[in-house]
């Protein structure tokens, strides 16, 4: 009745903004992601007959109320699949900041969903996970598969979900992250989700995303950055240019993250292949080679404004760890 799953967060190269279906999470458009081996989540889940009501921990504390009813709403799911009215408690923990636009939710719900099916017994395939993790956050679909992930975007539940398109060591790609900011974004993703259409941008750029999509899938194959850095900006910058002209507007970038990407394109011009892409936050991802990965930390440490480098790499897929060892541990 026990169980515990490690799921990584991912950066999206084509981004999941706006809802075809909102209580399905069914995107307008079909989105590009990768695993991010640096960012991750454990979480633990056990259903116990003598408890009440679930009870969650994140990061060492209780979660409040919004975060408690989103996990409970997706236990609910998972109770349903099982046929169970059993209560658990959840333990999780998650190495880099929530709610900062680095995708906590994201891997949050991937290992949620593997932890209390396989705790409830269930063995489901792949794709059922990433279906079901969709529910729970629509990004957490494409941490359930390794490496680079298409989600295509389906017409159901069932064929919304999210496949591999190439494993983690078919590229060694390294996000060089920036964080200017861990404070938690005052407009969340569901919010602005809700919010795109209202912007007169927002067809263009759904219309747009599946042509995005198959360039970003060749790019990954045939390991061609610069292809990927010009789709990658583009669509971060059309996500950002429907935030700024949703109504009400939303305004995810600060002055810092403004300055990372002009230091991105000049470095370029320079000579050093790297490219910039922002989620619903203000920090900024840096994708360059192996090789450049050095330098380019190097450079964004010393910008004013940038707290903190972290290098991720392609990262695998959701997966259940055995928490039997070492001895003596025990997550709850
Ligand atoms: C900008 O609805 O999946 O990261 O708030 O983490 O549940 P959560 O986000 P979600 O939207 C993700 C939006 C995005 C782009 C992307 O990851 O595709």
């Amino acid at each position: 009745m026990k169980a515990t799953a490690v799921a990584n967060a991912n950066i999206a190269f084509v981004k999941y903004w706006g809802d075809a279906d909102p209580a399905l999470h069914l995107p307008a458009n079909p989105s590009i992601s990768m695993n991010l081996d640096a960012l991750s989540t454990v979480t633990t889940v056990v259903f116990l007959a003598q408890q009440e009501t679930d009870e969650v921990i994140i990061n060492g504390v209780p979660a409040g109320d919004t975060p408690l009813r989103r996990v409970t709403t997706h236990l609910d799911r998972v109770r349903a699949l099982a046929g169970t009215e059993l209560q658990a408690r959840v333990v999780s923990r998650s190495n880099f900041p929530a709610g900062a636009g680095l995708a906590s939710s994201a891997s949050a719900f991937a290992a949620l969903t593997l932890a209390a099916t396989a705790a409830l017994g269930m063995t489901l395939a792949e794709e059922t996970l990433s279906a079901l993790a969709r529910l729970g956050s629509g990004s957490a679909c494409r941490s359930i598969p390794p490496g680079f992930v298409e989600w295509a975007a389906g017409e159901s539940h069932e064929t919304s979900l999210a496949r591999s398109i190439a494993p983690p060591e078919r590229w060694p790609l390294c996000d060089c992250i920036a964080t200017v900011s861990t404070a938690h974004k005052t407009v969340g993703s569901a919010e602005g989700h809700a919010r795109a259409p209202s912007s007169p941008l927002y067809r263009a750029r759904v219309e747009g995303a599946a042509a995005r999509v198959a360039a970003c899938r060749t790019a990954i194959l045939t390991r061609d950055l610069p292809a990927l850095g010009k789709i990658l900006e583009t669509d971060t910058v059309m996500m950002h240019a429907i935030t700024m002209t949703s109504r009400p507007p939303i305004y995810y970038w600060t002055p810092i993250t403004l300055r990372i990407i002009r230091a991105v394109v000049a470095w370029r011009a320079e000579g050093l292949p790297a490219y910039y892409t922002v989620d619903a936050g203000p920090n900024v991802h840096c994708l360059c080679e192996e090789a450049d990965a050095t330098e380019v930390t190097r450079r964004l440490e010393a910008l004013p404004g940038v707290q903190q480098v972290r290098i991720a790499r392609p990262g695998g897929g959701t997966r259940l760890i055995d928490t039997t060892a070492p001895p003596g541990y025990n997550p709850l």
